[in-house]
């Protein structure tokens, strides 16, 4: 399976994308954890990345194509994977598309996380990250409850917010998503590519409804509307 996983910041991608990478054993390769971790590390990468990311701008073209390009070439990713975060806009999708033909491996489908705005806001604000196990959660949807027991951290989670995700940034996070990926949509309908689904259930629901709108792809296609499990 190879898919991409399009959506405006806090639909749900990274969240979604563990469950695919559980369920069919192919790795996630989001382009949003891949900077941070150059951040974190203070690469030479990071460093140009990070004014970018804590403005909630896109970082250059550039950049981001080139790890993409290392990630795809490593052998996990022979068998599949799951794009978070990547492209985000035309320029880096006809990159990719060259690069896919390349080697020889055509997207299955791209999946639409379709949610209305004041529904991100909340669950932007409300992210929270646990420092240690790497765990999210959410002060409103998912708060660390004994359930969210881990092995590293116990009971006691040390939450902490992205930088990102403070609501001076949200708002550009969201005009960018606005002006530049937003034109994606069109241009994966017009790839026959575009799978739309409604991102505003829990979880679960949100998974089954991806993975009927991948089968059905894989299975030779449907018109792209909204699909629910
Ligand atoms: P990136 O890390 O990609 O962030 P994003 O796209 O803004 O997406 P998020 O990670 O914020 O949200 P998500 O959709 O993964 O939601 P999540 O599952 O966490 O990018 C960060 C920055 O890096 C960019 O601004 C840019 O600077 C740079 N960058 C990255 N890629 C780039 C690229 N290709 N080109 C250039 N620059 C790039 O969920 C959010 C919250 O909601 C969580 O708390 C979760 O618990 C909760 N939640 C999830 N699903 C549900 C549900 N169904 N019900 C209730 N709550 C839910």
């Amino acid at each position: 399976m190879r898919i991409v996983l399009l959506g405006a910041p806090g639909s749900g991608k990274g969240t979604q994308s563990q469950l695919l990478v559980k369920a069919h054993g192919i790795p996630q390769i989001s382009t949003g954890d891949l900077l941070r971790e150059a951040v974190a590390k203070g690469t030479e990468l990071g460093l140009r990345a990070k004014a970018a990311m804590d403005s909630g701008k896109l970082v250059d073209d550039a950049t981001v194509l080139g790890m993409i390009r290392e990630r795809l070439g490593r052998p996990d990713a022979a068998k599949g994977f799951i794009l978070d975060g990547f492209p985000r806009n035309i320029a880096q999708a006809e990159a990719l598309a060259a690069l896919l033909k390349e080697l020889g491996t055509p997207l299955d489908a791209v999946v639409l996380m379709n949610l209305d705005l004041g529904v991100l806001f909340k669950r932007l604000t409300g992210r929270r990250i646990c420092q240690v196990c790497g765990r999210v959660f959410n002060v409103y949807t998912s708060p660390p409850g004994a359930a969210a027991h881990s092995k590293e951290c116990g009971d006691a989670h040390r939450l902490v917010q992205r930088p990102d995700d403070k609501e001076e940034v949200i708002g550009k996070r969201l005009e960018v998503y606005e002006a530049q990926t937003k034109p994606l949509i069109k241009y994966y309908e017009g790839a026959g590519l575009l799978r739309i689904v409604d991102a505003d259930a829990d979880v679960d629901t949100v998974f089954k409804s991806i993975e009927h709108a991948v089968r059905d792809r894989t299975a030779g296609g449907v018109s792209p509307k909204t699909l629910n499990p």
